[in-house]
């Protein structure tokens, strides 16, 4: 598959030579930093954000509302200034609006523009093209937005000049976006806007909206606001992301002798169902220097070596995690015994097939993985070295690079430029914690 940059690039990865070691910061959280940028740019006033994700996902979505008009400088790497042109200021662009991999620019994207004044036309990647969008041009056409799409699948064209009404929504599926998209398009909806979810799923939104002065009621698995606010600039420090995180945390429980500290880690309470999982197998993470940044909680992540035991992955835990099930795969692949995923047939819909990539893969390095239609069952054990693809997903990439610690000889991953999505520089971070990553040629 082609990625955003359209490098190709294979990583090969070798056993742990030795124990993961150090203080590790890991790049800004991706969720926040995309609605960092969105709602400074419909802000009044300068917000400043610190801590921002520099990956090609969060540039895009910082590109594209240049592209409306709004003015955003950039004093220094994972730093931004929003000049906000207020709710009804962005300007229309003739252009395709490019989110490039980025189903939660996408999504969050066409909730925006549903309430402009204006025609868009949202595009993405061959990866994104393929992604489920009924999911929220349904609940949005229910306000009254007009979005055409291709049998549900990107390009979005959205046409502006709608009036949109607040209604309540039952959503579907669990899904942040899907819920963030209807709250941006309820900015501009007259009335009030409610949003009603299966499971309860991040709260990223809510907060921010919140934070840049927008009244919202809200709380597990709902949210209500009125249109006919105004939003107030504000300084956003973004935490480390959780997601990315997860890698260093199953790599160094999995790597016999290692200790390394996770600094600043996001600890909003839907992000961390990996560490409950992790710790009900056995994991030693300890969670150090609890403390609020930004309205958000953070922690030092403590990660010592340990051995796992698989589990029953509660059902319960899958939206606070769907992104680290693909690190959770190659945890069980490695544990005593079985490790059983239900309810997570979502990771069917992400950047790639996360379940049969994620199965295929394990399996040609040795492991036992059984797919099922919303999950797997994993038997632990040994994994060998050999050839894997990450099929241009940037976390099977990573997760695979930390099962490679674990095999017996060298895995060659391909198709791994995509990981500059979400998080750049991770091989060199990677490095820094004892991994021995070269570059596949
Ligand atoms: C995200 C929500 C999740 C997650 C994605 C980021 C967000 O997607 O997988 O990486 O920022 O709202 P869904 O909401 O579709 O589950």
């Amino acid at each position: 598959m082609a990625s955003v940059t359209g490098r190709r690039l294979d990583w090969i990865v070798a056993p742990a030579p030795a124990p993961l070691r150090g203080v590790l910061r890991v790049p800004g959280d991706k969720s926040v930093s995309h609605r960092a940028l969105m709602l400074a740019a419909l802000a009044e006033g300068r917000s400043r954000i610190d801590g921002f994700l520099e990956g090609e996902d969060t540039r895009a979505t910082s590109r594209i509302l240049q592209q409306l008009g709004v003015h955003i400088e950039m004093p220094h790497d994972g730093s931004r200034v929003v000049d906000g042109v207020g709710l009804r200021g962005l300007q229309p662009c003739a252009q395709p609006l490019d989110c490039g991999n980025a189903g939660t620019g996408m999504r969050l994207l066409a909730g925006l523009l549903a309430g402009q004044r204006f025609d868009s036309t949202l595009v993405g990647d061959a990866s994104l093209s393929r992604r489920p969008m009924r999911r929220v041009i349904e609940p949005l056409a229910a306000m009254g937005a007009r979005i055409d799409s291709t049998q549900g699948l990107p390009p979005l064209r959205v046409r502006g000049d709608q009036s949109l009404r607040g209604t309540v929504l039952r959503t579907a599926v669990a899904s942040a976006q899907v819920k963030s998209a209807i709250l941006l398009a309820g900015l501009y909806a007259q009335g009030s806007t409610e949003v009603r979810e299966p499971q309860p799923t991040r709260d990223y939104t809510e907060r921010m909206l919140e934070a840049f002065g927008w009244p919202i009621d809200y709380g597990p698995g709902w949210a209500r606001l009125q249109g006919g606010h105004a939003l107030r600039a504000c300084d956003v420090q973004v935490p480390a992301d959780f997601s990315s995180a997860a890698f260093f945390m199953v790599a160094a429980t999995l790597v016999p002798g290692s200790e390394i500290v996770l600094a600043g880690v996001g600890m909003n309470a839907r992000r961390t169902g990996l560490l409950d999982v992790l710790r009900a197998m056995g994991a030693e993470i300890d969670i150090e220097a609890p403390r609020q940044q930004g309205g958000e909680p953070v922690a030092d992540l403590r990660v010592r070596h340990a051995s796992l035991r698989g589990i029953e992955v509660p059902v319960a835990h899958a939206p606070d995690m769907i992104d680290e099930f693909p690190a959770l795969f190659v945890a069980a692949a490695l544990a005593h015994g079985r490790t059983i995923v239900r309810g997570a047939a979502e990771l069917r819909v992400k950047e790639s097939d996360r379940i049969a990539v994620m199965a295929q893969a394990l399996r040609a390095l040795g492991a036992r993985v059984e797919e099922t239609t919303d999950g797997a069952v994993i038997e632990g054990g040994t994994l060998r070295g050999g050839v894997v693809d990450s099929h241009g997903d940037h976390r099977c990439a990573m997760s695979l690079a930390v099962a490679a610690l674990r095999a017996d000889a060298p895995v060659r991953i391909g198709d791994c430029a995509n990981v500059a999505t979400s998080f750049p520089g991770f091989e060199v971070l990677a490095r820094q914690a004892g991994f021995d990553v070269g570059i596949g040629t």
